[in-house]
């Protein structure tokens, strides 16, 4: 069943020069994660701030088309009743952080609050995700005091405790070290476990290749590929598209060029070994 479907969206912000959305259509199912990846500029942002509602609300301008999400028109429905099935993670979480909550504990029942859920389960549901995301050993601390990747991960938490079924997240890890990104990965794919729809900004193509469902390319303003990661990385195609390519899809490619033969380009280190086992038969 499709979750999210997008169909024909153009827009263009009130300042800009041309349109940043030309025509895009594609649909993410149910429990899916979908990685969209492009260009900086190529529109990716601001394709997530339509997902959730906010083009043309928030940012004005000029929208065509379509979105919904479980069959509702988001930018039809009020923002206050999106935010209860669609959650959002921004690029820099300083910016999420409310500047309200004076620790992690208030900063993750602020939302939970203002949505009118009894005391009790508010308790609940923080011990539990606190626990998930791993930060309850800063739970009094003041959330600006905390680490970008220690940041981040009390974001991911003041999302995952509303426990919408729609998350958008937006390049969580492009300030982190890799330890951070390793571990928000992590949280990530935990909530998918958990079954939410995800839609992901990423440039981290080697964990897009390992875990996502789906992949999205944008390249200015408009979708140029959409398949599975093993369609779209293993299509040189999107070479032309200013993306990288996961470390061993593109060592595979170098190899081949010096007639190393591989029965199918991997993408992944495990697609990798075994293929290369195969190609030096042992
Ligand atoms: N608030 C805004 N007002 C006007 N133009 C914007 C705004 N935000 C982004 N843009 C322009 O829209 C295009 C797409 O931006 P964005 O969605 O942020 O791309 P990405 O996230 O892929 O880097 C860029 O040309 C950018 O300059
Ligand atoms: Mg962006």
């Amino acid at each position: 069943m499709d979750c999210i479907k997008v169909t024909n969206l153009t827009y263009q912000y009130p300042t800009s020069q041309q349109k940043v959305l030309k025509d895009i259509s594609f649909s993410v199912k149910k429990g899916e994660l979908c990685a969209i990846i492009g260009a900086n500029g190529s529109g990716k942002t601001t394709l997530c701030n339509a997902v959730r509602g906010f083009i043309p609300g928030f940012y004005k301008g000029e929208m065509t088309g379509e979105v919904l999400v479980n069959g509702i028109n988001v930018q039809k429905e009020k923002m206050g009743d999106l935010a209860l099935h669609i959650g959002f993670v921004f690029q820099n979480p300083f910016t999420q952080i409310s500047g309200i909550a004076k620790t992690v504990y208030e900063e993750l029942a602020f939302g939970l609050e203002n949505m009118g859920v009894e005391p009790d389960k508010i308790h609940e549901r923080i011990e539990c995700i606190m626990k998930l995301t791993h930060i309850d050993e800063f739970r009094d601390r003041d959330p600006y005091q905390l680490s970008g990747g220690q940041q981040q991960r009390v974001a991911l938490a003041a999302i995952l405790v509303m426990e919408q079924e729609v998350l958008v997240i937006d390049e969580p890890t492009s300030q982190l070290d890799p330890q951070s990104t390793d571990d928000i990965f992590e949280i990530i794919w935990q909530m998918k476990e958990m079954g939410k729809t995800i839609v992901l900004v990423e440039h981290k193509m080697e964990q897009i290749a390992e875990y996502a469902d789906h992949v999205i390319v944008l390249e200015k303003g408009k979708v140029v590929m959409d398949g599975t990661p093993k369609e779209v990385f293993t299509d040189t195609d999107i070479l032309r598209y200013h993306t990288r390519l996961p470390q061993c899809t593109r060592i595979a490619l170098e190899m081949m060029k010096e007639r190393i033969s591989f029965s199918k380009i991997p993408i992944t280190v495990e697609e990798t070994i075994r293929e290369l086992k195969k190609t030096l038969e042992i």
